[in-house]
């Protein structure tokens, strides 16, 4: 007999969906813990249990759960119109939002995830250029597409060179005709980074890199790499694409507006939805004019059933309007306090590790060994820091706090005593790991 409402759905739930579920990066064992209902920055599940959470549906709700302005925009826009071909205003003030916030943007594009907004941004750096390869970072993560999504985490047998890494599939029957057209980059690296874009950029498209960082937080690219990357593309009439759809969040002008560096091509999600699904590419009039369709045939053709709805736009608008340069300036500050008393902590228990962010993102890795790209993390995971994060994440969540693999979330719910509550959480889940 199943002793909590949790066992007992996922019982069902193993029978019709594989495994027993569709996303299992958060999934604890020996069972996920079914959520019914969230507010504020607390989500509770069908046995009554409550977590602050600091995964916030992987960084996309930046006003945690039930904000009641979203909510009422919700029901409102639902009972006026929920989806149409004709477009709406939303679509517009969302755009215009965005133009005037984000610096490399002056035309945007809507899609419904970060993993279209990807798939076209690598569409537009096409037909844009002419050439069909595409750069990413080892180790980098930009959604599902399949040629994108190749070396994420791959083994370390398959790496091959440290200057030219080997692409390596993500999924099993990714072909190689696809991996051929991926140029892989090491991260940091700048020698080998600039020989490499130089050697292939008679075919080399684009280059895309998640501008803050790789591995869930764990690498961060040096602001002198991205310098380079700006510099050397601009030389070589390479599209730069930053993927903002996770690391917008950190700052009113996006990441980008932090780094004072302006790629070519922006894409966008999570946060611009407002928690509905959405998925955006900016960047200049002149590489937007590849989706006109004024001038006959456009070069890039792009469209879909559920592309700039009203319920996501009007979600999106309203979320973005809620985040004022004041606002940011509090996320950033309480993820400043969470990081202060993670380290606090550390000290206080004499462990090795560092707590590290930006805005309202903040990682703790349990680690003094440097990880400045994917190759080293994951030495230094397989090292045994893989196991203790992971045991950590299962002693945080006892304590009552979501996480994953280090990485604290915010969202503008959270108050200074949330934050105290975490810290001292943080505290106990140590203690225990090393009990
Ligand atoms: C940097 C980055 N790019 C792209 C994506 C894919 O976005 P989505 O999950 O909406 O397809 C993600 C998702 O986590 C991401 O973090």
């Amino acid at each position: 007999m199943p002793t909590s409402r949790s066992e007992a759905i996922f019982a069902r739930a193993q029978t019709v969906l594989p495994s027993g579920y569709t996303r299992h990066l958060a999934v604890t064992k020996p069972h996920p813990q079914y959520a019914v209902a969230g507010d504020g920055c607390w989500i509770t599940d069908v046995d009554g249990n409550r977590k602050i959470d600091f995964l916030n549906n992987f960084a996309s709700i930046i006003h945690g759960h039930a904000h009641p302005v979203i909510t009422r925009l919700i029901a409102d826009q639902a009972a006026r119109l929920l989806c149409t071909v004709l477009p709406t205003e939303w679509e517009v003030k969302l755009a215009e939002l965005l133009v005037d916030r984000i610096p490399s943007v002056e035309q945007v594009r809507f899609m419904n995830t970060g993993t279209e907004a990807v798939m076209l941004a690598v569409k537009v750096a096409r037909a844009a250029t002419g050439r069909s390869k595409v750069a990413k970072m080892e180790g980098g993560y930009h959604g599902q597409y399949d040629l994108i999504e190749a070396s994420f985490q791959p083994p370390p047998a398959l790496w091959g060179d440290a200057a030219r890494p080997t692409p390596v599939a993500h999924s099993v029957g990714t072909p190689q005709s696809l991996l051929d057209e991926l140029v892989l980059l090491p991260v940091n690296h700048l020698e080998h980074t600039r020989a490499r874009l130089r050697a292939e950029a008679a075919n080399l498209a684009a280059v895309i890199i998640d501008p803050y960082r790789l591995q869930l937080g764990l690498v961060a690219p040096s602001h002198e790499y991205l310098a380079m990357l700006r510099e050397e593309t601009a030389r070589l009439g390479i599209v730069l694409i930053f993927d903002e759809v996770f690391c917008l969040r950190v700052g009113y002008h996006g990441m980008q507006g932090l780094l004072g560096i302006t790629p070519d091509l922006t894409t966008m999600g999570k946060i611009i939805g407002g928690g509905m699904p959405i998925g955006a590419v900016g960047g200049s009039t002149s590489l937007m004019s590849v989706f006109d369709v004024d001038a006959g045939e456009p070069k890039v053709k792009q469209s879909g059933t559920f592309t700039a709805n009203p319920l996501s736009t009007a979600t999106g608008y309203t979320g973005m309007t809620l985040l004022t340069p004041e606002v940011f300036d509090q996320l950033a500050a309480r993820g400043q306090r969470l990081r202060d008393g993670m380290t606090r902590v550390l000290r206080d228990l004499g462990l090795t590790g560092r707590a590290e962010g930006v805005g309202s993102f903040s990682g703790l890795l349990l680690t003094d060994r440097p990880t400045r790209n994917y190759r080293e993390l994951a030495a230094v995971m397989a090292d045994g820091l893989g196991d203790r994060m992971q045991a950590f994440q299962k002693h945080l969540l006892a304590e009552g706090v979501l996480t994953m693999r280090g990485g604290f979330i915010g969202s503008t719910p959270m108050t200074d005593d949330d934050i105290d509550f975490t810290i001292e959480a943080v505290r106990r889940a140590l203690v225990k790991l090393h009990a």
